[in-house]
């Protein structure tokens, strides 16, 4: 009888420590978002009810920069954003670790990186020897500066074995399809829809748009041709099997930066008569053309996300970034 009273009392105790613990985690965390995220930053935290952290960010006329950080950090849990898209993508990446050490030197109990669009993601292996494999190295930075967590989107470097692979600390690879199918779904409503993956990379990408359609997902092949000293990439979709005719096609990528792959497959799906194409990507590079070839090969819709600011980000990351730190928060406090 005794007993039974201790554990209810127990119970209620460790409900009232759940309770209070779950008003009051928000004040223990900090959401800082770099120079590159100012506005990402700040839909997370309004996602998450609380107001971005102050910090300043300025260049000396020299260009070495100057970082402070007007919060105090000490025994918190704190959350960087800062997507490393170019250009300039090595000053944010810079960046990016100045504000890590610093918040190691003030004593910040955990720092959570978050990287929507992680640079350096092409070299993921030794193709000709003596090659950087600059995920590897990037991981390593951003580890012996202090990040204690990782968080990236749709960035899969397949040859390392996956994010989690790569860094030592938990790293976790988001994905943005799900949001990206709700938008299709909503706004560009596909017709008898048949998404596409362009490559075999992107497989798991279609597969979760096409979950959002209720519709089939195809797989196209896509070859490269390296060749030592030049970046020419050579494109061939070889789909015998798929049917179009009549149909809407969604592709679906995480990257979107010459738009050769994506105009591609559009000239594919074109020659077999599908109706409509559409282009979903997570981040939109759109590198200088992109959007016309993609155009010109008959894509009537280009959309991507926030992880990179451009003409086409209709979707917003933040609610799938906030839902990872809130998990990970609430997981990580006694
Ligand atoms: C790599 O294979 C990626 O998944 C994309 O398909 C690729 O980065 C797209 O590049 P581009 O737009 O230049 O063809």
């Amino acid at each position: 009888m005794v007993s039974g009273l201790l554990r209810v009392w127990k119970c209620r105790l460790a409900l009232v420590h759940l309770r209070t613990r779950n008003r009051f985690t928000p004040c223990l965390l900090i959401i800082l978002g770099g120079s590159a995220s100012g506005p990402l930053a700040e839909k997370v935290s309004k996602e998450l009810g609380l107001k971005p952290g102050r910090l300043e960010i300025k260049n000396f006329p020299d260009g070495e920069m100057y970082v402070r950080i007007h919060e105090d950090v000490r025994d918190q849990d704190v959350a960087v954003i800062q997507s490393l898209y170019g250009p300039n993508c090595n000053e944010k990446i810079f960046e990016y670790l100045l504000l890590v050490d610093t918040l190691r030197d003030l004593g910040a109990r955990s720092i959570t990186g978050v990287a929507p669009y992680l640079a350096y993601a092409r070299q993921d292996a030794r193709f000709y020897p003596g090659e950087a494999i600059t995920p590897s190295s990037l991981a390593r930075m951003f580890e012996a500066a202090g990040t204690t967590s990782f968080l990236t989107i749709d960035w899969e470097p397949h040859r390392l074995g996956g994010v989690a692979k790569v860094f030592k600390i938990p790293a976790q690879n988001l994905s943005a399809m799900p949001l990206l199918g709700q938008y299709a779904r909503e706004h560009l409503a596909p017709r008898n829809p048949i998404v596409i993956a362009p490559d075999a990379g992107a497989e798991n990408l279609a597969a979760a748009v096409a979950k959002e359609l209720d519709g089939e997902y195809f797989v196209f092949q896509k070859k490269r041709v390296r060749k030592e000293g030049t970046t020419t990439t050579k494109i061939t979709v070889d789909a015998v099997e798929v049917e179009v005719k009549g149909r809407d096609a969604v592709f679906a990528d995480d990257i979107i930066s010459t738009g050769t792959t994506i105009a591609e497959g559009a000239k594919v799906c074109r020659n077999r008569g599908a109706k409509r194409i559409f282009a979903l990507c997570t981040h939109p590079v759109l590198g200088q053309g992109a959007i016309k070839r993609i155009r010109s090969a008959g894509v009537s819709k280009v959309i991507g996300t926030d992880t990179i600011p451009s003409p086409v980000s209709r979707v917003s990351v933040a609610p799938i970034i906030a839902r990872a730190i809130r998990l990970q928060n609430s997981d990580s406090r006694p």
